[in-house]
């Protein structure tokens, strides 16, 4: 009896259908430039209060889009919305122009990689692993791919380098290092359009901004979205929009949000202090080895040096 109760639930689960499914007129999207509309989206999960409204958003070509705000504002959802996860509950995302509801879903995804906190792995070997959105892609192209995130020197010592088989004896990967694995994949991949989603996340400071240094030329040309917590990674981004419960408060370059002295100068401002201390704090010596400035030309401190005496032991 009581397997019978468990029969039903296994069954439900079978029966579900998808709530995002093709067109049976959907037609095939070839390799797009990487327009991406929002036009006078709104998406709730549920019944419960929405989680994007009135979103209208242009995105050009090759751009690169920070995306910021506190949690749960809806930046994965937004993100999910371009990867059509999710239909939006009212209005149309586009991509070149094209609504995604009247595209295959695997012809949208074919255009994008998604990197995100969390990775999967699957039970294969390492070059599999990162070859995975492009089965054609040489070892010699996994391998300059690897090399750009940092995680070449990891695998070649593994015993059996890009042949060794993911979770088998030992090989298992920490977070930071499945992400720069999954980092490794998306540029494998080289899609048009390309959703990093808290994906350096794991990594510890220093190695994020290395990280990030080389993802910077392999951003050139295609749309990037960049979701993050810390702002110093989007300082550079064309656009950033700061969306607060589902809206979008505030868009414009770092420049133009700083002067607006708004949300994102006071986000910006805040973490600016909050990393000094941490500078000064992890690194008592860093100060006067750099002679006595703790602040360089493109470093964000610059904009509230610590007040006097903070960090001095
Ligand atoms: N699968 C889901 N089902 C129901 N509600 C969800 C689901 N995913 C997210 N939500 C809700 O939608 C809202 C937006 O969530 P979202 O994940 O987009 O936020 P976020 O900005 O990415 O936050 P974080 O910075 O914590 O990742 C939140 O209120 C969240 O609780
Ligand atoms: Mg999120």
């Amino acid at each position: 009896m009581t397997s019978y109760a468990y029969f039903d639930r296994v069954f439900a689960v079978l029966d579900r259908s998808a709530s995002v499914r093709d067109d049976p007129a959907a037609t095939t999207l070839a390799c797009v430039a990487g327009r991406i509309e929002f036009r006078n989206v709104s998406f709730a999960y549920d019944e419960s209060a929405g989680a994007l409204s009135g979103i209208d958003l242009t995105i050009q070509p090759g751009m690169a889009v920070g995306i910021v705000g506190p949690s749960g504002a809806g930046k994965t959802t937004l993100a999910s919305l371009v990867m059509r996860l999710y239909d939006p509950t009212i209005g149309t995302v586009a991509v070149d122009g094209v609504d995604l509801r009247r595209v295959s879903q695997a012809s949208l995804r074919a255009n994008l990689a998604v990197v995100t906190q969390d990775t999967f792995l699957f039970h294969t070997t390492v070059l599999e692993n990162l070859r995975y959105g492009m089965a054609s892609a040489s070892p010699a192209e996994v391998e300059d791919a690897a090399r750009r995130t940092e995680i070449h020197d990891t695998i070649a010592a593994l015993p059996d380098g890009y042949d060794t088989v993911v979770g088998e004896r030992g090989c298992r990967f920490s977070g930071g290092e499945r992400q720069r694995l999954a980092l490794a994949r998306a540029i494998v991949k080289d899609p048009r359009i390309l959703i990093l989603d808290e994906a350096t996340s794991s990594l510890d400071s220093a190695s994020e901004r290395r990280v990030q240094e080389s993802l910077a030329p392999l951003l050139a040309g295609r749309t990037s979205l960049i979701i993050t917590h810390r702002l110093s990674t989007i300082r550079d981004a064309d656009l950033i929009i700061v969306l607060d419960q589902g809206r979008i408060v505030e868009r414009g370059t770092h420049d133009q949000l700083l002067a607006q002295q708004g949300r994102y100068a006071w986000l910006w401002r805040s973490q600016a202090r909050r990393e000094a201390r941490r500078e000064t704090y992890a690194f008592p010596g860093a100060r006067r080895a750099r002679g006595g400035r703790a602040v360089t030309a493109s470093d964000p401190l610059e904009l509230d040096p610590p007040a006097a005496g903070v960090g001095e032991p």
